[in-house]
């Protein structure tokens, strides 16, 4: 038995309220696999979302639409057999609730059921509050997610930042507080202007975690493969590359190859 593991606190829907409330900032990585929720989690990343760019970053597709309920529960349940403290919050995928509120509640409880994710993130305002309100009630934890919202990638026709015009920015911020009211534990906005976002941000006692969008959220969240520079054709100035792996990778791969041609690899102590 692991007494290290017992020593562990998960983190709970209410541990990250109650850090917005001591001000203490919320730190949310992505991640699809076993080996990289492990890192992710034992490094002290606050929560892990099992997001639905795993369609773009795991399976190479152009969107997010792609990807079906069955492909995120395999992706969930095997950050969740890796994680010790962090809250897994589970992206539903594109058209598994906005059709009617009760095929939302089986999507969110398959979630539930067959990953063992804590929570589920559903991208979009008002026109999905039956839905919402559905989970909410089957006792589900739900994030929300406004602004750029990649689900949505058709609607908006490009990937720029959204909500500068007033109209836009007063119906997000309408939004945020009808989710905190709806029940929301916590919203993602996604690449909107700094001070709309610290406006919704101070206006919620639920937490804002932001990703492109500033630095007066109460979170922020990135795409992990991102941020360890595993992509490299994806360069928005809201991320930061802690590492550049694109380069590092293919140079290891790249000397395993010699080593293999030119024989050196296995020497005589890598040998039975
Ligand atoms: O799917 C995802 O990775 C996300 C983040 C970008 C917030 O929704």
């Amino acid at each position: 038995m692991s007494i290290a593991k017992k020593e562990y606190k998960r983190i709970t829907v209410k541990t990250l309220v109650d850090m917005k409330a001591k001000g203490e900032k919320i730190s949310m990585l992505t991640a699809y696999d076993y080996t990289m929720a492990k890192i992710v989690d034992g490094a002290g990343v606050d929560v892990i979302l099992v997001g639905d760019s795993a369609s773009n970053v795991m399976a190479g597709h152009e969107t997010t639409l792609p990807i079906t309920l069955d492909q995120m529960i395999y992706h969930a349940s095997s950050v969740v057999r890796a994680i010790d403290r962090a809250l897994v919050v589970v992206d539903l995928p594109f058209g598994t609730y906005q059709s009617d509120p009760k095929e939302a509640l089986r999507s969110a409880i398959r979630i539930m059921k067959e990953s063992g994710g804590h929570a589920v993130k559903l991208e979009g305002g008002k026109e999905i509050k039956d839905s919402i309100k559905r989970i909410l009630n089957a006792g589900i934890p739900v994030m929300g997610h406004l602004g750029l919202t990649p689900q949505s990638i058709y609607k908006f026709g490009t990937y720029t930042v959204r909500a500068k015009e007033e109209e836009e920015a007063q119906r997000l911020k309408d939004d945020a507080i009808m989710l905190e009211k709806g029940g929301c534990f916590a919203i993602v906005l996604e690449k909107i202007p700094a001070a709309l976002a610290k406006e919704v941000a101070d206006s919620v006692s639920i937490p804002i975690i932001g990703i492109g969008a500033g630095d007066g959220v109460d979170g922020q969240v990135l795409v992990l493969h991102d941020m360890l520079g595993m992509t490299h054709e994806f360069n928005p100035r809201f991320l930061r590359r802690y590492m550049n792996l694109f380069e590092d990778m293919t140079t290891a791969i790249g000397q395993y190859v010699k080593d293999v041609k030119s024989e050196d690899f296995p020497n005589s102590t890598e040998q039975y």
